[in-house]
């Protein structure tokens, strides 16, 4: 019998190309509509829907049988041993946020394979550590991860490549080789933000491995000016859950750590029912349901922030005191 280091799912494993589907009667031009369509390896077609490979133009529903027929021959089955995911899960990483003490609070940092959510109001420091974890994803650390680089989402227009110059001197980075390893794109439509995890997921999958971290700075942004009311309330869920599920599944799909940040808003219903906090991300339950960690953040005195877990399947409730600097995110100093 195999035991489960013998079975370790291997790089090549984590990335099979869509390529391979060629030696199985796939014909190269279908592969290429579904690279097209930023499906670009076998786990990528696994996580897709036949309704989904259906949409993609000139790909006949008698296809995508047959793709998902290959996909199932080549994956086998989806189970596996606990035993096997504990071995799959020495994959992971995690990014310094550059706080130990928030690291500490966040069990080593930001972490690979998941969503993490951070939510607080204005000037809570959102930005300033999406800021900090473009340079901190590329240092390698002594946990086995050897640092990659990043694609930069920006919603706000709030991106400085300057920051990035300054906090990169804190870890004695060469500046130029630091932000020649961020990818940026600014989002002007939810839909333009949607298209552009396209390009991600061909981005991912062109350096295989390389990629660590993809930011999205923020969210919600953009969801709020393109759907206003309680009428198109429906829709902004529907479309929101659709980017959530894409992104979740490309942090599986490419081993990577995707870092969101969202705003708050006053919940109406709050002072109704006495809440202690009235005010709430945004999103509701779609959003609460897709992050697999959400950390609120609150100001302190001066330039201190209170970070606290809000949901973590693993982290207790606790709370990390940290400080905003020049260099970036940081410890408090007492
Ligand atoms: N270069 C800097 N040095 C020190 N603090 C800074 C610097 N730039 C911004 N800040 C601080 O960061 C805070 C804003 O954080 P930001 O991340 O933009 O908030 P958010 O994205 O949550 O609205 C402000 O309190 C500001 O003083
Ligand atoms: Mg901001």
């Amino acid at each position: 019998m195999q035991t489960a280091e013998e079975s370790e799912i291997g790089d090549d494993d984590f990335f099979q190309d869509v390529d391979v589907l060629q030696s199985h009667g796939i014909n190269v031009a279908d592969i290429k509509k579904l690279k097209a369509a930023g499906i670009c390896t076998i786990r990528g077609l696994q996580m897709c829907t036949k309704k989904r490979l259906c949409a993609i133009k000139g790909i006949s529903e008698a296809k995508v049988e047959k793709i998902k027929e290959v996909v199932v021959k080549l994956s086998e089955c989806g189970f596996l041993t606990a035993l096997e995911v504990s071995v799959k899960r020495r994959h992971l990483f995690k990014i310094s946020t550059g706080s130990l003490e928030l690291d500490k609070l966040l069990g080593g940092g930001i972490e690979s394979m998941a969503i993490t959510e951070t939510f607080g109001e204005f000037r809570t420091g959102k930005t300033q550590m999406s800021h900090t974890l473009c340079v901190t994803a590329q240092l390698p650390n002594n946990n086995g991860y050897s640092g990659g680089k990043v694609i930069f989402i920006d919603t706000e227009n709030t991106f400085r490549p300057d920051r990035l110059r300054i906090i990169s001197d804190r870890y004695n980075l060469d500046q130029e080789a630091m932000l020649d390893n961020v990818l940026y794109a600014r989002a002007y439509t939810s839909e333009h933000q949607f298209e552009l995890l396209d390009y991600v997921a061909a981005k991912f999958h062109e350096e295989a491995g390389v990629f660590k971290l993809l930011v999205i700075d923020s969210i919600m942004a953009l969801f709020r000016v393109d759907f206003s009311g309680r009428g198109e309330l429906a829709d902004r869920q529907q479309k929101l859950a659709q980017m959530m599920s894409r992104l979740q599944k490309l942090s599986e799909e490419y081993n990577i750590a995707v870092f969101i940040t969202n705003q708050m808003t006053a919940d109406p219903g709050a002072t109704m029912t006495f809440q202690a906090d009235p005010k709430k991300p945004i999103g509701g339950h779609i959003l609460a349901h897709a992050s697999t960690t959400r950390i609120s953040l609150r100001k302190g005195r001066g330039e201190l922030r209170i970070a606290k877990i809000y949901d973590s399947p693993d982290m207790p409730e606790n709370e990390a005191t940290f400080s905003i600097t020049s260099g970036g995110i940081n410890d408090a100093k007492d």
